[in-house]
């Protein structure tokens, strides 16, 4: 059996990107002119993903707005003849249909995806977050959806990372299987850099079994005082194993302003009607900073 739910948790606080974070999801953030929760969704419906369920919290209202009908809105388009603008916000809410479960508090990513439980049942799905936006000609679920058709076990994406943000994210310690392959003998939450068992860290994508659900269940806190989903992947690897995937693609950590910008910068670069003057008006700026005298002695 393939892989057909897909799991979006959505229910983070966001605390990286305050203030805009405050009353809205940063997954309503837009990269140009798409909020980065559609990115997502679309490589999910890209990858064949045909059950899509949102984890979401409070203030996560303008999420399900956005993929429902917009009445008035619609109206209006239709009323003014921008029938280009009417089939855009058509297509988004005829996109897929959502399901939404609450996740009560923040309580961490584990719990977050515990949540799920009910609605997935008893089969493999996918968890994929907002805050990474990969970027390739296949779609990094669909990579690891085959790499899944082959091994049949968990799998994970991966991606080297400089030591000095090793501390950010889950890493492996693993055995090379070759082609990216990798099988994961451990994991580790945000470890500090001189103890990172690598540079491997593992990024937004996951193929899960329903088996982590009563790990889920009974998993302490860890780091932070967040049930996190590293734990209980560690806890995984003694029934199963798990393997991690170097995916083809250009990976943007839209989580935080810093990667957020640069997201934003090179797909505006690359859009068909904007690239192009957008990119002359960077070099221009640049050019012009790199003249002025006190910028160009530094
Ligand atoms: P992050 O830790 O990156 O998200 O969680 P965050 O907590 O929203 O952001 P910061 O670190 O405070 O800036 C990774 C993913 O897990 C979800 C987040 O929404 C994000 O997609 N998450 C996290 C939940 O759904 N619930 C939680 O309790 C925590």
């Amino acid at each position: 059996m393939t892989i057909s739910k897909g799991v979006f948790p959505v229910a983070g606080l966001g605390t990286r990107f305050l203030p805009a974070t405050k009353a809205q999801p940063k997954e309503m953030l837009p990269i140009v002119d798409k909020p980065t929760i559609q990115y997502v969704v679309e490589e999910a419906m890209q990858s064949g993903i045909n059950d899509f369920l949102f984890v979401t919290g409070k203030d996560k209202r303008a999420l399900e707005d956005y993929f429902d009908h917009s009445g008035e809105l619609e109206r209006h388009l239709l009323e003014k003849g921008k029938t280009d603008l009417l089939a855009l916000v058509r297509n988004i809410s005829n996109m897929c249909q959502m399901h939404y479960v609450r996740q009560k508090q923040p309580l961490g990513l584990g719990h977050a995806v515990w949540c799920a439980r009910q609605h997935v049942g008893n089969e493999y799905f996918a968890v994929l977050l907002g805050d990474d936006i990969v970027v390739s000609p296949k779609p990094c679920l669909k990579q690891m959806i085959e790499v899944y058709e082959q091994v049949k076990t968990p799998v994970l994406a991966l991606r080297q990372v400089s030591r000095a943000d090793v501390s950010s994210y889950g890493v492996i310690e693993g055995e090379s299987l070759g082609n990216g392959l990798w099988r994961i003998t451990d994991l580790v939450e945000k470890p500090d850099a001189d103890e990172a068992p690598s540079d491997l860290a593992v990024i937004g994508r996951y193929i899960l079994p329903p088996d982590i659900f009563p790990i889920l269940e009974d998993l302490e806190p860890g780091v932070g005082g967040e049930i996190q989903l590293t734990d209980a992947l560690k806890e995984l690897l003694k029934t199963h194993t798990i393997v991690g995937y170097e995916f083809e693609g250009m990976r943007y950590d839209v989580g935080d302003p810093k990667g957020f910008l640069i997201a934003t910068v090179e797909m505006a670069l690359a859009r068909e009607d904007i690239g192009e003057e957008f990119g002359k008006y960077l070099a221009e700026l640049v050019r012009e900073r790199d003249l002025q005298p006190d910028r160009s002695s530094k």
